[in-house]
């Protein structure tokens, strides 16, 4: 045997060697190189106050390829005062995404809740100018920045398939639309998006309310492009089989599809079987084109106490992330995805 042979060998050794157990060289580690491999983005809900724990920051540079700012983008924050804009947090965490090559999701130019006071005391003409010069010009300060904007987040009520009662609403049923035509006009580049939660079920009234809205808004040249299914389950609400017909249907109209904020209230092998069936309808569905789950660790999430994200507190990836992962490296019978 020839030194350079010699030497061939026994690096090849090493490379067989450094493998873990079971691995497939070809099998990408992590989520968002998972993901990116099917073509989608795999994402977290991310504050910019966490920015600072190098733990969280390790998880989020590690796994993730898209980011959306949790609160830092909403309007109180972003316009604290009328006409006075503060971008700092937002703009921290677009720098963060940027310098590793996340994208970011906006989240949101309009909400019902999340308001300053200034913005909750008018009304009428007054209001609808202010809430349209809001989304104009945080539109604009990211354009170029975001993949992707939630313009009107949750504008729909829980039950009955109607508009929800808000100060928005109240300046007329065309506010939606306007504020869609405004953040285009503003943002050309942007994905539009209109997000909502309790929209998983096929069969619920709400679900069937945005859907009608989506179809009109397509027939009518309304610029919108993706809808938001925000998945929050557990806490009565469960994962519905119906999952991915919502998906597709949507997709049908000529919208993308993402999962917002995906989170799951629950444990073990049952927290990630559901998390295994999220991903797999999202796979299915070529127009579901990212997932983005609600936080990175348990302690990170809105509701930490029902430990609904992939990692636990001390950063160490659950079952629900195994589940993942296998989904998403999972080669079906017959074609690729
Ligand atoms: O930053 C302050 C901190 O300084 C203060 O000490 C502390 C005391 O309560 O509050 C901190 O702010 C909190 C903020 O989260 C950051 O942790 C706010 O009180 C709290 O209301 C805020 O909650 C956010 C919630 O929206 C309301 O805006 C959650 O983080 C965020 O995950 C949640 O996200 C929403 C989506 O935007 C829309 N869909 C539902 C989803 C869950 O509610």
């Amino acid at each position: 045997m020839s030194i350079n042979v010699r030497t061939a060998v026994a690096g090849l050794a090493l490379v067989v060697v450094a493998l873990p157990t079971g691995a497939s060289a070809a099998a990408p580690a992590t989520l968002g190189a998972a993901a990116a491999a099917k073509g989608r983005t795999f994402g977290a809900g991310v504050t910019a106050a966490k920015l600072a724990d190098s733990a969280y920051v390790g998880i989020l540079d590690r796994e993730f390829s898209s980011v959306t700012p949790e609160n830092e983008m909403k309007l109180d924050a972003t316009e604290p005062q009328r006409g006075q804009f503060s971008f700092g947090p937002a703009d921290r965490v677009v720098q963060h995404a940027q310098a590793r090559g996340m994208k970011v999701r906006g989240h949101s130019l309009l909400w019902h809740s999340g308001q300053p006071g200034w913005l909750q005391s008018l009304t009428g003409p007054v209001l609808r100018e202010a809430m349209l010069n809001h989304v104009t010009q945080v539109a604009a300060h990211f354009r170029g920045q975001v993949v992707s904007w939630d313009v009107v987040d949750e504008a729909f009520a829980d039950t009955g398939g109607r508009r929800r009662d808000s100060n928005f609403q109240r300046t007329g049923d065309d506010w939606i639309e306007a504020a869609f035509r405004a953040a285009r006009a503003a943002d050309p580049g942007a994905k539009l998006c209109y997000n909502d939660y309790n929209v998983e079920d096929w069969a619920s009234q709400k679900t069937q309310a945005v859907y009608a809205m989506v179809r009109d808004f397509k027939q009518r040249g309304v610029p919108i492009d993706c809808v938001g299914l925000q998945s929050h389950f557990g806490f009565g609400i469960p994962y519905p089989a119906s999952y991915r017909t919502t998906l597709s249907s949507f997709a049908a109209l000529g919208v993308d599809v993402e999962i917002s904020q995906l989170d799951v209230v629950g444990s073990g092998a049952e927290q990630a079987g559901t998390y295994r069936r999220v991903v797999e309808d999202c796979l299915a569905v070529a127009r579901c084109t990212g997932i983005t789950v609600w936080g990175v660790r348990d302690t990170d999430s809105w509701r930490s106490s029902g430990t609904p994200l992939l990692f636990d507190g001390a950063g160490n990836p659950k079952a629900a992330y195994d589940a993942v992962l296998a989904a998403l490296t999972s080669r079906p019978c017959g074609r690729p995805r």
